[in-house]
């Protein structure tokens, strides 16, 4: 079986400098959420520790931590630390405090739905608590369960997309929905990285993905790191790759299915999807449950994440439009890989 070199992303980091990405670790003042910090790769591998609301929505805005899954991963174990550091002892003072802190932290993205389910859901684990010392331990729990929970359905993600891939065949990706995008194996390299554990050869072309690069800089390196032949291509020769035969199979991420099936993903998916339907080349989405937004009855009402200008290069006096996401209607998406099965909407 090959052995996959993978980044763990967020964990929890006890007093003693111990990371935990399980359930069972005593909640401590002096906890911090700890991070690999993505804007600093493939340069550098550098961690961060985080226990202030400011800093942990700080780097979920930058950037050091990210992908859909990842980022509810984060917001959990950080609200979690910044709860165990609330001087307030009056439950419901403390509760008032958690619920400003975790409305601030949803804030720092609007379009991975993980971010705001993840928040949501260690908020309603502690809703019949009063102690705030019962709160933060409960806290730590439901965050670290998350993570847990998502290494779990990232190899099952894996498990199913595999089943689709053969030996010798090649996916073309788009932006990084690998383990650095997750707390496991990731969504849309799974089916690569369980292929691979079972023998199988698979070629990855990685999209650059402008303006961050995440493609260039995160999928490569993790692919990389974990002994997958990987070519990187400029985003606008994606196209042309596919229509040379040269791609079996599209598998990109999500940050926000729709209950149609409409997906919102890094900006630069939908045109995949279009020129992957020209070409008669299957198109699949990898996402857990987490991702997707049944409150939505399609892709118009996903929140669209528009950043700085300094991102894109640009001449002085010139304007930039930057939107981080776009939407790929369900009917241009052949199915959706999911950790209970592959599924058309
Ligand atoms: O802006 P990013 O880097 O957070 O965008 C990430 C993506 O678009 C991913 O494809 C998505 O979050 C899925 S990660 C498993």
């Amino acid at each position: 079986m090959a052995e996959l070199n993978l980044p763990v992303t967020v964990c929890y980091l006890d007093e003693s400098g111990a990371r935990h990405i399980r359930k069972g670790v005593a909640f401590s003042p002096r906890g911090v959420l700890d991070i690999l910090d993505q804007t600093r790769l493939p340069e550098s591998v550098v961690r961060m520790s985080l226990s202030t609301p400011l800093e942990v929505f700080d780097a979920i805005k930058r950037l050091c931590v990210r992908g859909a899954p990842a980022i509810g991963c984060a917001s959990a174990v950080g609200l979690a630390v910044c709860a165990a550091r609330f001087e307030e002892t009056d439950g419901t003072a403390f509760m008032e405090r958690l619920r400003k802190t975790a409305s601030f932290l949803k804030s720092s993205r609007p379009t991975a739905v993980n971010l705001m389910w993840a928040v949501d859901r260690c908020c309603a684990a502690v809703a019949g608590l009063a102690r705030p010392a019962d709160i933060c331990q409960k806290l730590l729990d439901e965050a670290l369960d998350i993570i847990e929970e998502d290494f779990r359905l990232c190899r099952r993600i894996g498990d199913f997309g595999a089943a689709l891939l053969e030996d010798g065949m090649t996916v073309l990706t788009h932006c990084n929905a690998g383990a650095l995008a997750t707390c496991g194996m990731g969504t849309a390299l799974a089916p690569v990285y369980r292929a691979l554990e079972q023998g199988k050869r698979i070629r990855v072309y990685s999209d650059e993905t402008r303006p961050l690069l995440q493609g260039a800089r995160l999928t490569a390196w993790e692919l990389a790191q974990a002994g997958v032949e990987t070519y990187t291509i400029c985003d606008n020769m994606a196209a042309t790759v596919m229509r040379q035969g040269k791609v079996d199979m599209v598998i990109v991420g999500a940050d926000r299915i729709a209950a149609n099936g409409d997906t919102a993903n890094k900006i630069g998916t939908f045109p995949l999807a279009v020129a992957a339907k020209y070409c008669g080349i299957p198109f699949y989405v990898a996402a857990p449950f987490s991702t997707i937004d049944r409150s939505l009855p399609d892709g118009t009402g996903i929140p669209i994440e528009e950043r700085s200008s300094d991102e894109i290069f640009h001449c002085p006096g010139v304007k930039v439009y930057n939107p981080a996401f776009d939407v790929t209607p369900a009917d241009l998406i052949t199915a959706h890989i999911t950790d209970s099965g592959v599924i058309r909407f």
